[in-house]
């Protein structure tokens, strides 16, 4: 049966890397047979400017028929002055809670030909492969209440609450749990239970989950040790589960281990792997518009799509392996030059070299 795939392009370079992303698919439709049909959708400033909205009904409707959402990215300067309640990355926000998409993977994987890439020494993180599993509709993101209010004294207070039920760690625990089962059974669980109640009521709620993976070695970890452990010896990782703000704040950090934030996928699954997948960055406003962006982390996304919501491997695999090539034949997008000489190349000129790659297989 023919999968719907919803294409929500976003803002700044959001349309460029997926322009590419599409190749991809199109490349696994015309050459492999892969049954999917493309629709595409506004969301985040596109959206506003075209509908006055971050995420029109339209999209909205579109995501949840959709077998699976590829998402470029939203936001940018021009909609930095709106109101937080209708800013683009309200929805992409929206999304995901509708969608309730609460578990966000981010793989960090090093291809080896990046280890020179990276800001870190190659011997810290040659092999590198964590997952950071991202808690993705609870937490402060969420938690009322919030606002900006004006005291009696006449000063404002902003208010954003930080709130987890004891249902909405357990999900996530388990997800990871069985992340780590498939891995290398080490599971880190990371927060701020020293200092704050909910997540120490994460803690507790992990540790009871963890009875039921009698395989997997769970430890504790405090967010701000985990970040300065990230940079002093990565390699202890295997999977890392955390909140959603600990978990945003933590993957970029770590994406610049794997040569640059232009590099890392992401899926946002629901309890039933329906899923919306897009890179973990964002709309990079500094190089909108240049063809310069790397698309690999949305290219990467889409494998990460036919492995979760399409159950095709074959081909996830297949996409992985020819951006392997891309690197291994020396092609760069300028944010994973390293030492070495290597063809700089544009965000076309990258995907056009993914697809040829992919045409060879
Ligand atoms: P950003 O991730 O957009 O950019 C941070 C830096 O990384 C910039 O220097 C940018 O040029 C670089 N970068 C990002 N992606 C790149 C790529 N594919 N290739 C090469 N370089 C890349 O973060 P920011 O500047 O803090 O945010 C810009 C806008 O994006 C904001 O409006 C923010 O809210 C939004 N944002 C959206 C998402 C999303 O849609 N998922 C994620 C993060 C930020
Ligand atoms: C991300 C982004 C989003 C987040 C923003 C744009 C809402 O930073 O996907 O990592 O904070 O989750
Ligand atoms: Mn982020």
């Amino acid at each position: 049966m023919t999968k719907t795939i919803a294409i929500l392009p976003g803002d700044g370079i959001g349309p460029e890397i997926v322009t590419e992303a599409v190749k991809v698919l199109e490349t696994l439709r015309d050459k492999f047979s892969l049954a999917i049909h493309l629709e595409s959708g506004l969301v985040g400033g596109a959206a506003i400017d075209a509908t006055g909205s971050p995420l029109p009904p339209a999209t909205l409707d579109l995501a949840k028929r959709a077998d699976a959402v590829l998402l470029g990215a939203v936001g940018g300067p021009k909609w930095e002055s709106l109101d937080i309640s209708i800013r683009p990355e309200k929805g992409l926000l929206g999304l995901r809670s509708e969608l309730k998409l609460f578990a966000n993977l981010r793989p960090v994987v090093l291809f080896p030909e990046l280890a020179s890439a990276s800001t870190l020494k190659p011997e810290v993180v040659a092999g590198l492969d964590i997952l950071i599993v991202r808690e993705l509709t609870g937490d402060i993101y969420f938690g009322q209440p919030r606002g900006i209010r004006t005291l009696e004294t006449g000063e404002k207070q902003g208010i954003n609450t930080l709130v987890y039920t004891e249902s909405e760690i357990e999900r996530i625990a388990r997800v990871a749990f069985a992340s780590a089962e498939q891995r290398q059974k080490k599971l880190c669980s990371v927060d701020k239970a020293n200092v704050l109640e909910a997540t120490e009521l994460w803690r507790q709620v992990v540790t009871r989950v963890s009875r039921d993976y009698p395989t997997v070695q769970l430890t504790h970890m405090y967010v701000d040790n985990a970040a300065m452990q990230l940079v002093r010896a990565p390699k202890q990782f295997d999977v890392i589960v955390t909140t959603n703000m600990f978990g945003d704040i933590l993957s970029d950090l770590a994406s610049q281990l794997t040569g640059s934030i232009g590099m890392l996928p992401s899926a946002s699954l629901d309890a039933n792997n329906k899923g919306m997948y897009e890179p973990i960055h964002g709309s990079a406003p500094d190089i909108a518009g240049q063809n310069l962006a790397n698309p690999l982390a949305t290219i990467l996304s889409v494998a990460m799509l036919l492995r979760y919501s399409l159950n095709r491997v074959d081909l996830a695999t297949a996409i992985e392996r020819a951006v392997r090539q891309v690197l291994q034949a020396g092609l760069r997008t300028r944010d994973i030059l390293g030492d070495g000489q290597y063809t700089v190349v544009t965000t076309r000129e990258m995907g056009d070299a993914v697809v040829a790659q992919l045409r060879a297989q």
